[in-house]
């Protein structure tokens, strides 16, 4: 899969789907020829750079007036050496320079891929599966070295990117590490970002790309919901099923930033990695910094071609352990039904009921600790509440594990309430600037987790709970961004080293529990969306998508994110109306339909539901134990946009093509509405399928339901007919096809 070709001193990445080709420049760095779909082997790629000099830079080679590196496309740039976008890296040195100049020194090519030291990362099974390139580069006057990591894989159309610095020299400070720079041969790209708010995650922005800088990033210690580290790099004429398209998945869960960067010469620049704002690594001699990945995806065959790339290698190669290929269970969490408001007999009646549903699994969420009656107490005291919980949570785990359905819980291990045993102890322990106030966010503060000590407390008393109770679900939670980020632990010059230090201690302790508790479910959790990130899914195989569970700006949310999260991983739940947050009532089955398409569960109070809505609630579980399969783990394809359309449509399709399921929503009715069809897509042109769930019964063929579409009209109350089923704004179809097996 990797070729060093000594003519031009090129290595050639190739899997038959795409290729990656860089080289050894005439100055000895590393430079960039090609990312794209595959293209041929051959001994010499030197007709891929051109040498066309343009006046007004500088050049760094005594006596040549055409090599630039402001005019070259290359591989991970030093900064304020003769190119003068955005470098990869910075390196402050003792003098105050921040000038490096890495050489090529070696490189070895081998089979598999190394793991990252602490950090998640994508992996393969066996080593035939994969081939690594690592570029060694030399620094003479630092005597450092540069480590570039390339992994290609056999079956993805996708190239693994990291960093490592190893230091042999005086101590220096890295002020900029980023995990990859890919400088592309023009701009006539458009940007997607996945942007928005809490409850409104990962909304879609596409921007033409102009001249100069832009960018995402978070400074806010998660990788928020303000912005989401995966980024899109499309041809303006791609669309979801045609065209060439980029994605950009930074396995990371901290701080980041992803940028792209346009030249005068109309070279875009991609660059993704920690957020340099506030981060400075003090690397003494004989230390290195490893940087997080970069996974870089490429596709030719359109956006949903390029999801289901990232869908597959982050569902098989990202996510591990024993829930990765599993069906996940279908739960009822606590929250939205309760809060904090709850005993032991409440939650036993209402587990009653949610077994007679047919729920698999019951989920304690937030207050069954501490003194946990509000958010203003209780968090970092991990033992339960026996007022509210007389039997503990073993005694709870035991009652429901007996009504037959798994038992999960809640924590959020990485914050303290002020008024808690653990911070009347260890007052020192949150995040803060001294002589300065801390900040608070939901009357909770974050603990220093870049302390080891911070991290075993809390491992201890997790560790505790979990191994006196049956469970077998966590869900992970973190509700705060992070303010006046310093820790009393770490001398003046590691303090930009913090924000890093604290998310390798959320990873050291997700992996200590996961090793410790293999068959335990985590489902990863920051007020919703907050953490929604490739990194998080090594660790917890489904995220809480979303704390918005209002049907319609669920659609939203869920759209987006299918751009580079599995749907497997999109934890998604039915709630109640009218919903918390906008006060909007939509119909239980459009609920149910958004939230199937997805790690399934509900989150309302059975108790206060009408017997027929029990009803309706009960066959529609039926329905999805069914197809969990095909909804969890089919391939996924998104019809019509909900951000550009009143109606979003997507659609799953089991492997072998013989069945589909269809969601169609609508967002608002119209009089008069223009009749509406939709081409889909996946299945087999020569299958017959039959079509149930919308308002006729029928059969087409696949040829027909791809080219000719599904027809999706509906009526509003002043259309009908007799018999005709009547419309509402939120409605929403969901139509099932199977192929038959006697051709009609
Ligand atoms: C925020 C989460 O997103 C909710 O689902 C719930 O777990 C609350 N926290 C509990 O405090």
């Amino acid at each position: 899969m990797i070729t060093y070709n000594k003519t031009d001193r090129s290595f050639h990445l190739s899997n038959g789907k795409i290729s990656y080709i860089l080289y050894i420049m005439k100055n000895g760095h590393a430079g960039h020829r090609y990312f794209g779909r595959a293209v041929r082997n051959r001994g010499d790629y030197s007709h891929m750079t051109e040498m066309v000099p343009r006046p007004l830079t500088a050049f760094p080679i005594e006596g040549d007036a055409l090599f630039s590196p402001e005019q070259q496309r290359q591989e991970y740039p030093c900064a304020g050496a003769a190119d003068f976008r955005m470098p990869a890296f910075s390196i402050r040195q003792k003098n105050g320079s921040a000038i490096s100049d890495f050489r090529y020194a070696d490189h070895r090519i081998f089979s598999g891929k190394p793991k990252l030291s602490g950090l998640p990362a994508s992996y393969c099974e066996e080593e035939s599966e994969a081939e690594t390139l690592e570029l060694h580069l030399h620094d003479a006057v630092t005597d450092m070295d540069l480590f570039l990591l390339y992994t290609i894989f056999r079956d993805h159309a996708c190239v693994a990117r990291s960093a490592r610095f190893e230091n042999h020299g005086e101590p220096v400070f890295l002020d900029a590490a980023m995990s990859m720079s890919v400088d592309f041969y023009d701009s006539d790209y458009e940007l997607m970002q996945f942007s928005g708010a809490w409850s409104r995650e990962r909304h879609v922005i596409t921007s033409p790309l102009r001249a100069g800088m832009q960018s995402v990033g978070s400074v806010r210690g998660h990788s928020s919901h303000n912005h989401n580290p995966f980024i899109i790099l499309k041809r303006p004429h791609t669309t979801e099923s045609t065209g060439e398209c980029f994605g950009f998945q930074f396995v990371y869960s901290g701080n980041f930033l992803s940028s792209a960067e346009v030249d005068a010469f109309g070279v875009t620049r991609i660059r993704q990695g920690i957020h340099p704002q506030g981060f400075c690594w003090h690397l003494g001699t004989g230390e290195s910094f490893q940087t997080p990945e970069s996974l870089l995806f490429c596709s030719g065959d359109g956006l949903n071609g390029l999801s289901q790339e990232i869908h597959t290698l982050l569902r098989t190669r990202m996510v591990r352990g024993c829930w990765r290929d599993r069906e996940r269970p279908i739960l009822m969490n606590s929250w939205e039904a309760t809060t904090f408001d709850f005993d032991e007999e409440k939650i036993l009646s209402f587990a009653r009921i949610a077994k007679d549903c047919g729920i698999e699994l019951f989920v304690l969420d937030d207050g069954w600790f501490g003194k946990r009656n509000n958010d203003r107490a209780g968090l970092g005291d991990w033992q339960p509440n026996l007022e509210k919980l007389p039997h503990g949570i073993a005694g709870l785990a035991k009652s429901i594990t007996e009504m037959g359905m798994a038992f999960g819980l809640w924590f959020e291990p990485e914050m303290v309430n002020k008024d808690s045993d653990l911070y009347r102890a260890h007052p020192d322990w949150i995040l803060q600037t001294p002589e300065r106030a801390a900040s608070h966010g939901r009357s909770q503060y974050v603990l220093d987790f870049s302390r080891p000590e911070v991290v075993d407390c809390i491992y201890e008393q997790m560790e505790k709970v979990l191994s006196e109770a049956d469970i077998s679900y966590v869900k992970w939670d973190m509700n705060r961004s992070m303010t006046e980020v310093y820790s009393a632990a770490l001398p003046p010059e590691r303090q930009g080293e913090v924000f890093h230090r604290y998310i390798l201690g959320v990873y050291d302790l997700y992996e200590r529990l996961i090793r410790k508790f293999p068959h335990i479910l985590f489902e990863s959790c920051s007020s919703g969306g907050g953490r929604f990130d490739a990194g998080m899914l090594y660790y917890a195989p489904q995220c809480w998508a979303s704390d918005t569970t209002d049907a319609h700006e669920r659609v939203l949310v869920q759209y987006g994110t299918s751009y580079g999260y599995p749907i497997v991983s999109t934890g998604a739940h039915t709630a109640a109306v009218p919903n918390w947050l906008t006060n909007r009532r939509t119909p239980l089955h459009t609920r149910t339909n958004v939230a199937y398409f997805g790690a399934f569960g509900y989150e309302l109070n059975l108790c206060w539901l009408p017997e027929e809505e029990i009803e309706q609630i009960k066959a529609q579980i039926a329905f999805y134990k069914q197809h969990r399969r095909l909804f969890q783990f089919g391939t996924f394809y998104r019809l019509q946009s909900p951000f550009d359309t009143n109606e979003a449509v997507w659609m799953a399709v089991s492997e072998d093509r013989r069945q589909a399921v269809c969601g169609v929503y609508k967002t608002l009715n119209r009089p008069l509405s223009p009749f509406r069809k939709v081409q889909l897509a996946g299945l087999d042109e020569s299958l017959c399928y039959r079509i149930t769930g919308g308002d006729n019964e029928y059969h087409a063929y696949g040829d027909e339901l791809m080219h000719f579409g599904l027809l999706i009209s509906d009526c509003s109350a002043g259309e009908r007919m007799e018999g005709q089923r009547v419309s509402s704004d939120f409605d929403s179809q969901l139509i099932f096809l199977e192929a038959e097996t006697e051709v009609q």
